[in-house]
């Protein structure tokens, strides 16, 4: 499948339906012989074409919730699930293109790679997966003028502001159309006005049919999800 022309073919999943769920998730961390349960007993199922956020307090166990909905941790007990099957038993071929196509993850800060330029960390994913450079660099471009951000391109990420950076670091997850994007406080640096357009940019890909799920403590953020869900003493509710 080629590269697609604008911001508003990114999601794969188009027309397509999937399913990302969490069945009786248990996840502790052990600290010497203390093991600390973070989630208790988790089951929910996210869907493509729907937003979610995820409230909760300092600790609650957003972040570890969302690294196991992306694949980049293990529960203790029990599973995630992609359209029904296990994602700890994908063959390795499966689960690269689960990680590196299905799901896209946004970090609280952008961690962009100063040693390659704004448009190369847009197209990281590719990069990573040694694909034609030619097309995925076409591709990086389309995106960054889609979002006002042409003229950056070239760039050192870091010149950019703490705004700009999340806007790449979400193009960045965005890069591969993936189903479900996982956005982990992706706005709890910003100020209000980069904020709002971190957040429209991951509402317009949900509208066109990719499922989003987002933690913040911002209630402002959380009101613009279609389903609002809340982490509390291991449980989602
Ligand atoms: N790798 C780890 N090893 C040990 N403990 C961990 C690890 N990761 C998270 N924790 C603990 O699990 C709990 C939940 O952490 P988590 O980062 O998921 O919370 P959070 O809701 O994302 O918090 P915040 O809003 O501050 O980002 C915390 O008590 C944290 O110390
Ligand atoms: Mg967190």
């Amino acid at each position: 499948m080629g590269y697609a022309i604008s911001i508003s073919c990114l999601t794969e999943s188009s027309g397509l339906m999937a399913i990302l769920s969490v069945q009786n998730v248990i996840k502790e961390f052990r600290q010497g012989l203390v093991a600390m349960r973070v989630l208790k007993g988790i089951t929910h199922s996210f869907d493509t074409g729907i937003s979610y956020s995820i409230t909760g307090v300092s600790g609650s166990g957003k972040s570890t919730l969302m690294h196991l909905l992306a694949g980049i941790d293990l529960p203790t007990s029990g599973a995630v699930l992609y359209n029904g099957v296990n994602v700890q038993k994908l063959s390795i071929t499966e689960k690269k293109h689960f990680l590196n196509k299905t799901v896209g993850l946004v970090f609280q800060d952008p961690y962009l790679i100063k040693e390659l330029s704004v448009v190369e960390n847009v197209m990281l994913k590719a990069l990573i997966a040694h694909e034609p450079y030619g097309p995925a660099h076409k591709h990086a471009l389309e995106l960054l003028a889609a979002t006002g951000l042409s003229d950056k391109a070239d760039h050192h990420p870091l010149s950019l502001s703490g705004g700009q950076q999340q806007r790449i670091a979400v193009l960045r997850a965005l890069f591969n159309r993936p189903q479900f994007l996982l956005a982990d406080e992706p706005t709890g640096n910003l100020d209000s006005e980069n904020a709002r357009l971190v957040i429209d940019l991951l509402i317009k890909e949900k509208e066109l049919g990719m499922g989003l799920i987002v933690s913040s403590h911002d209630s402002r953020v959380a009101q613009r999800m279609d389903v609002q869900l809340r982490l509390a003493d291991g449980i989602l509710q």
